[in-house]
């Protein structure tokens, strides 16, 4: 009876850890080794992003020091426009963050350190809304970019629902709102 239980409880570890070891390899693939996914949500750069509509700005001082565009697809500015929130499956928000630099060409006219603009870009934030592939993080799957590459760091990836998932539930995990 003992040795049976010890068995079968040899098998079923085993058999947990090849499971395991086949979700894993599934994740890396989905994840694009190639560097064009994300890790864990596997969202690449859309076509044409940079073309998209204005949402609005935002300007973080700290560490980051950037200044930032935010950009929605039409399904999530017909949305974010209307209010209408929950955001429905489909919609894409991607926010382009640049050094914050004082322009020196800018204040010479000014005759003061008055202007502040957009540097060299440093990353490419985006969100997928996806309810049922992204069911486990709100319906939102996340990724991030630089010079068109996906960041492949799980703890920067595993960082943004996580503060997202702060705010209240009526946000639907989305801190910009439109600036008419
Ligand atoms: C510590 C909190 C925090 C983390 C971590 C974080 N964000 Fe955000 N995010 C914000 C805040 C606050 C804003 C709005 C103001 C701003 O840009 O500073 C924002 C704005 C955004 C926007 C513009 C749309 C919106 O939701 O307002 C996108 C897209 C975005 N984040 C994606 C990401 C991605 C992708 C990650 C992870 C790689 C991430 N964020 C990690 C706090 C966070």
């Amino acid at each position: 009876m003992t040795r049976k239980l010890i068995v079968l409880t040899l098998i079923s570890t085993s058999l947990s850890g090849s499971i395991h070891l086949s979700t894993a390899a599934d994740e890396s693939t989905a994840s694009g080794s190639d560097g064009r996914a994300s890790p864990v949500f596997g969202v690449t750069l859309p076509a044409g992003y940079r073309d998209w509509q204005f949402i609005s700005v935002a300007h973080e001082a700290g560490n980051n020091n950037d200044i930032r565009g935010i950009l929605g697809n039409d399904i999530a500015m017909k949305a974010i426009k209307e209010g209408t929130l929950p955001f429905p499956d489909g919609s894409i928000i991607v926010r382009l963050a640049y050094e914050y630099v004082s322009s020196d060409r800018n204040n010479a006219i000014f005759g003061r350190e008055q202007s502040f603009v957009a540097g060299a870009p440093t990353n490419v934030q985006l969100e997928v809304k996806d309810s049922k592939r992204y069911a486990s993080t709100g319906g939102w799957g996340y990724g991030q970019f630089e010079n068109g590459r996906a960041n492949p760091s799980l703890k920067i990836i595993n960082s943004c629902f996580a503060c997202h998932a702060k705010l209240p539930a009526s946000a639907d995990l989305v801190f910009t709102t439109y600036s008419r």
